[in-house]
């Protein structure tokens, strides 16, 4: 079997439905019936209006919203064959004999490593820490993993200066910078990793021409060093330079296929 064509993340008959606890617990479908297929290098972006369920489908990637109904599953057969002959590299003890990981019901511990090995987020917002700097927001998913500090702090640095964030503002809290800037420290955040899945939602909404095309590159960068991603971007401009592939969402209370750009 070839890894060529394998997905790395795949979704069945996905579906969500909340349950508003503080609204008398009235349930609101959201999605429904949602097929998905992801390779290694390739991107995917979510299309659709307003209130589609773009950003509800990242955060069920990301484990932040129980997933209802459906399969949504990991695949790491690809990778680990190569190195010490077992078939998985999912978190220990979490990988299936076929090197698959199924994401529904993962325990809350499972998450925690996931997202620190496996899947990279930028969300639409920073999250703001007080008193945490900007340089340190950027090196913790490094440091985390047990990266080495100095190398950690370098390369939070190269980060920061690519996407044009000035010098003067790295040993400060981001809590005070314009959205641009907070936006900014957020993807270099999110890139500093090197996730093998990397979701991103709306990364480059607040910036300017010449940062969203610094963006554009990290994102060719992580693509060419094989790195999955599924993303929402409103620029046409930036869509149509980073997408391989749309998956317009509209239907999926009912049925749509993909689009091949
Ligand atoms: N935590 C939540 N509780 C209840 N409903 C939610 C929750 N999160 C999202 N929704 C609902 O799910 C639907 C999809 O929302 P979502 O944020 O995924 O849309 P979107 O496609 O990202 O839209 P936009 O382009 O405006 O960001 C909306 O109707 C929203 O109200
Ligand atoms: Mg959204």
């Amino acid at each position: 079997m070839t890894s060529m064509n394998q997905p790395f993340l795949s979704a069945v008959a996905l579906e969500k439905t909340f349950t508003l606890h503080a609204q008398g617990g009235q349930t609101l479908a959201v999605m429904r019936g949602l097929d998905l297929s992801l390779a290694r290098g390739e991107c995917l972006v979510l299309a659709g209006p307003s209130g589609i369920g773009k950003s509800t489908l990242l955060k069920m990637v990301n484990g932040n919203y129980r997933i209802s109904g459906g399969r949504l599953t990991l695949h790491f057969g690809s990778e680990g064959q190569g190195r010490d002959g077992r078939t998985g590299d999912g978190p220990d003890g979490e990988e299936h004999d076929n090197g698959r990981l199924e994401l529904a019901d993962l325990p809350a511990q499972a998450w925690h490593v996931l997202r620190r090995d496996v899947i990279g987020y930028v969300s639409q917002f920073l999250r703001v820490v007080p008193r945490v700097s900007a340089r340190d927001v950027v090196m913790e998913p490094l440091l985390a993993r047990g990266a080495d500090e100095q190398e950690s702090r370098q390369r939070a640095e190269t980060l920061l200066a690519r996407l044009n964030l000035p010098e003067r503002l790295w040993s400060l809290a981001p809590g005070t910078f314009s959205g641009g800037e907070q936006q900014r420290v957020n993807i270099a955040r999110g890139f500093i990793a090197e996730h093998p899945l990397l979701l991103l939602d709306e990364p480059t909404a607040s910036l300017d021409a010449a940062n969203r095309d610094v963006v554009v590159s990290l994102i060719q960068e992580a693509k060419a060093r094989g790195t999955a991603m599924l993303g929402i971007f409103h620029d046409e401009d930036v869509r149509d330079r980073v997408a391989d592939r749309l998956l317009p969402l509209e239907g999926h209370m009912g049925t749509a296929s993909e689009e091949k750009l």
